[in-house]
């Protein structure tokens, strides 16, 4: 792995064993990008493509008639100089001018990546596991100075990328637009694959086909949204799961975003992401600047399988922190779905017993513990406990759930408030809202104005000292509302167009001294389910509320969604009752825990009101958990059959050392006289022999080559276990040949 810098054809190239990115100065000084792909030889010089417009309409520079800007593939290229697509950032100069062009000035190539203050992002674990390289550009008129980052790392195929803007000018300038990332491709034949949805369905992978123009999708919602997730795939139209070019770029952001891609009419292709620039305003005095969030971009010849394991791999290695880092996560109770908020001490304490007694490590105490939160009309914003729930308070219960056995979590809300809240009623101006209008509601609730320091602060004593007092191993922080009326009240008029960015660097702020504060503590992230599952938050949170979808059968898709660009580690997912509170459907509870494995894992019910035969099910499901939860929260995953294709999908996680994998196939609806399907597992060693269930016993690569057969008996169709079954195989391998 290494960065070097080719003086006399002055370009760099970044390489690691498995990609190359070849970056240089254009003859105007500008930044171009020259070739991004699977790993190259070190000591080339690379052409430039087409650059020589054809025809007066392509503009040129005055020094040089051959060179148009119309054609180059830019790093991250500007408005208004003759590149008629999209620009990566826009800056209103104090003289009105928007136009800007930023020419090569210095760089500095190091081992190590640095923090980016205030923001999440990726981390090396020592120096020598990254290289990063810094490229100074300066607009001379403006004074504007842009640093370009570029990282690439020893093990994976992986570049991230962000920029910082510099104001050197005596005046203000504002920052209209500065996107994280430009990728200009050289063709166009690509697919485009977006992971959208909405509450309850989210992050299913959908495939446009790109056709020139712009594809782009977005939030406007001040987090990053169930609808679109911030992570898009560019893939070459065959590209399967196994085979094929893929380009990942994953936004390390929670909040507004952009991701575009646009096919021009000469046939390359231009791909940014970063912060939405609509209503988005920066404004940079002397001396000031703003540092985008970073973006993973990551590659793969070999199909979308292993784009995903590298997103994975390195997610769990340089993105998330703390203890729970490649750490088996505990096995959780919620009480959220089995009371709502209608609970007393002796109720949450029989549930927490039952719960220990399947084997359950935690106990997690939902929504409704604080303030007058009887219902969602009241209490947010008043992290005090509700004696008349808890007499004993949050000390008194987590003691007794801690004598029990086990450890105590517990909900929060903190960038929300009621109007019936006393931390309303003293600071009415503390919410977010446009002067004079009415406030939109979601849920009955409203949103703190988290851009304003004070407000954070309050939150910060109250969770501090209502964590202080317990015992307190893990919180869900949930956030259950988009942010509209985006307006700091009684703040600078010419700073409005900052509260959206400066609203999410509150809420990392908030996460951060928390974290300090008490480094022991799980954070889960959830937004009524999955609306803020990003990179961002893993920074901060290590796993994410996947759904309050929990349908086995829902749960497949989403869950099959989410793996594209994020681990298993990452996906909360527990069995909840039957029939489902979200769809209604009755699913048996091996086959709601047979999806749930492939995540956290946990249950949200009451099991004390569970037949005995399904208890008995549950402590062997724990146990099972127990056993294997490394392996699938941290194992190889493989997707072997989608649910969105089939009726039949099916993955597997194996074990880095290939010694144990766990394959799983899911029945959607049962259908009559099918025959059997054929799904090949990948990843084993195809010497290895492999003992199946501790039974019948295979070669890998047979299991592999040939596949196994389902559904393996002769009636089992028609006869066994109806409409969403499921199997899982332990595979054990015996001896190497
Ligand atoms: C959201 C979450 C749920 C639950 C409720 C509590 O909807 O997604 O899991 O915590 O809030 O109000």
């Amino acid at each position: 792995m290494g960065i070097t810098y080719n003086v006399n054809g002055k370009q760099f190239h970044l390489f690691n064993a498995e990609i190359s990115y070849f970056l240089g100065i254009c003859p105007d000084g500008e930044v171009g990008q020259l070739y991004f792909g699977k790993k190259i030889n070190e000591n080339q010089t690379i052409a430039y493509g087409q650059t020589k417009g054809v025809r007066p309409v392509c503009c040129n520079t005055k020094e040089d008639e051959n060179y148009t800007k119309e054609l180059a593939m830019l790093e991250y290229p500007a408005f208004g100089n003759g590149d008629f697509r999209t620009p990566a950032y826009e800056i209103r100069q104090s003289n009105g001018s928007r136009v800007t062009n930023l020419i090569y000035r210095e760089h500095r190539i190091y081992s190590g990546k640095k923090p980016i203050e205030g923001l999440p992002a990726s981390y090396a674990n020592t120096d020598d596991e990254a290289t990063t390289l810094e490229i100074v550009c300066f607009d001379e008129i403006a004074k504007v100075e842009v640093t370009l980052f570029y990282t690439i790392w020893e093990k994976y195929p992986v570049i991230c990328r962000h920029a910082k803007i510099n104001n050197l000018a005596d005046d203000r300038v504002v920052i209209t637009k500065a996107l994280s990332m430009c990728l200009d491709l050289p063709d166009s034949d690509y697919n485009w694959l977006q992971f959208e949805g909405a509450w309850g369905r989210e992050r299913y992978p959908v495939e446009r086909s790109l056709s020139n123009g712009i594809t782009q999708i977005e939030s406007m919602r001040g987090h990053s949204s169930a609808n679109y997730n911030p992570f898009v795939i560019v893939k070459r139209k065959n590209t399967d799961e196994f085979m094929g070019e893929a380009i990942g770029i994953n936004f390390v952001y929670s909040g507004n975003f952009v991701a575009e891609s646009e096919a021009d009419t000469y046939g390359k292709l231009r791909l940014l992401m970063g912060i939405n620039p609509r209503w988005f305003e920066w404004p940079l005095d002397k001396g000031e600047s703003f540092e985008t969030p970073e973006v993973i971009i990551s590659y793969s010849k070999e199909g979308l399988n292993k784009l995903s394991q590298s997103i994975h791999a390195f997610m769990n290695n340089n993105l998330v922190r703390g203890r729970y880092k490649n750490a088996p996560r505990p096995i959780l109770l919620n009480n959220w779905e089995a009371t709502e908020m209608n609970f007393n001490e002796e109720k949450i304490l029989k549930i927490a017993k039952k719960g220990k007694e399947a084997g359950v490590e935690l106990f997690v105490l939902d929504d409704g513990w604080f303030g007058k939160r009887n219902d969602d009309y009241a209490g947010l914003g008043d992290w005090f406990v509700n004696n008349k729930k808890l007499p004993d308070g949050l000390k008194g219960l987590s003691e007794k759930v801690n004598d029990l056995g086990l450890d105590f979590g517990v909900w929060i809300e903190p960038e929300m408030v009621n109007e019936d809240s006393d931390l309303y009623r003293a600071h009415p101006d503390w919410v977010l809202g446009a002067p004079d209008r009415t406030r939109t509601l979601g849920r009955h609730q409203m949103v703190l104005d988290f851009s304003k320091k004070e407000v954070v602060d309050n939150i910060y004593e109250q969770l501090y000292a209502a964590f202080s007092e317990a015992n307190i191993s893990y919180i869900k922080w949930d956030m259950n509302r988009s942010i509209t009326e985006c307006y700091s009240l009684g703040g600078d008029p010419s700073k409005e167009g900052m509260v959206y960015h400066k609203y999410i660097m509150g809420v990392y702020d908030l996460y951060e001294r928390l974290i300090k504060a008490f480094p022991d503590i799980l954070f889960e992230s959830c937004a009524s389910g999955g609306s803020r599952f990003d990179a961002g938050i893993l920074y901060y949170a290590p796993q994410a509320w996947c759904s309050d979808d929990t349908d086995a059968h829902e749960r497949i898709k989403i869950q099959y969604g989410t793996s594209y660009g994020y681990p298993v580690s990452m996906v909360g997912a527990h069995v909840s009752a039957s029939p489902n509170l979200q769809t209604g459907r009755n699913i048996r509870i091996d086959e709601r825990a047979a999806i749930a494995c492939f995540g956290t894992f946990g249950y949200e019910l009451d099991l004390n009101e569970i037949s005995d035969e399904e208890f008995d099910m549950v402590k062997e499901q724990i146990k099972f958990m127990k056993e294997y939860r490394s392996l699938f929260q941290y194992g190889s995953l493989y997707r072997l059959e989608s649910p969105f294709k089939k009726n039949i999908s099916a993955w597997m996680v194996v074990s880095k050392d290939k010694e144990t994998s766990i394959v799983a196939i899911y029945k959607n609806l049962k259908t009559p006289n099918v025959g059997q399907i054929r799904i090949r597992l990948k990843g084993l060693d195809p010497d290895g022999v492999y003992k199946i269930n501790d039974q019948k016993e295979a070669y890998g690569d047979i299991l592999m080559e040939g596949g196994v057969q389902y559904p393996e008996g002769d009636n089992e169709w028609f006869f066994d276990d109806g409409d969403f079954s499921s199997r899982i195989y332990v595979l054990k391998k015996n001896v190497t040949k």
